[in-house]
């Protein structure tokens, strides 16, 4: 039988650090960020130290590392300099054209040309959007932390959303998550689909109590509707 792993971070050199954290957290959604460069150029990057973080402000975050001479990412000079950013979410039928978007072309060629994508004009910010993606959240720069010289957590405030047809029910802003079939980041070359779907009842205090449960594993466990 094997002895379970047990390691303190303070002696582990960075790359194991990394690959510990990125090959535990997971899965992880993947940002296929959009942003304008230099001469109106449309420039296309995955990040999957990506998530939502609230709704009030709706702040998105981004981890934005430099690249290994030390310079910013594009992303990040972008956004910088034109103050916004758009998040396309990644489905099963973007997620190449996406690998191809983290090519480390030079910063006057830009991906979506390279990718064989295509962008429409956002309605809130300069930067535009990917036609091809399921969703996609167009931002205002909110806030960046500079952690250190090599890495940045960089905020966005979510000022409008569009989804594809079928994916938000518009009366009710329920999402199918069966029409979206979101791609999301394992580590390294690994990527994931949604597997098995299911539903638990949250409940509060007082109803944990009037139920009677006497053990942890009472919950109920139901699978999703398809
Ligand atoms: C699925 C995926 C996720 C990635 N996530 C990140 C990330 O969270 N942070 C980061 O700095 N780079 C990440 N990268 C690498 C960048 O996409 C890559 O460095 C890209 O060339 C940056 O492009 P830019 O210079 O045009 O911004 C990721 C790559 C892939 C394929």
């Amino acid at each position: 039988m094997s002895a379970p792993f047990d390691q303190s971070f303070a002696t582990l050199p960075m790359s194991d650090r990394y690959k510990l954290l990125c090959g535990l957290v997971i899965p992880r959604p993947i940002a296929l960020v959009t942003t304008l460069g230099p001469a109106g150029l449309v420039n296309a990057a995955p990040f999957s130290f990506f998530n939502v973080f609230s709704e009030d402000p709706p702040l998105v975050v981004l981890g934005l590392q430099s690249k290994p001479d030390g310079s910013l990412k594009d992303t990040a000079t972008n956004i910088r300099e034109t103050g916004c950013f758009v998040v396309n979410l990644v489905d099963a039928s973007l997620a190449e054209r996406m690998n191809i978007c983290s090519i480390d072309f030079p910063s006057d060629v830009s991906e979506i040309d390279m990718a064989g994508l295509s962008t429409v004009p956002s309605s809130a910010i300069a930067a535009p959007r990917i036609a091809e993606a399921p969703v996609s959240l167009e931002c205002r720069h909110y806030l960046t932390l500079e952690i250190s010289r090599e890495r940045r957590l960089c905020m966005g405030e979510v000022l409008h959303v569009h989804a594809r047809p079928g994916i938000v029910d518009p009366a009710r802003l329920y999402v199918d998550v069966d029409k979206y079939q979101p791609v999301a980041r394992l580590f390294g070359n690994y990527y994931a689909t949604l597997g098995e779907k299911f539903t638990f009842q949250r409940r509060t205090y007082a109803e944990w109590n009037e139920s009677g449960a006497t053990t942890p594993g009472s919950a109920g466990r139901s699978r999703a509707p398809s």
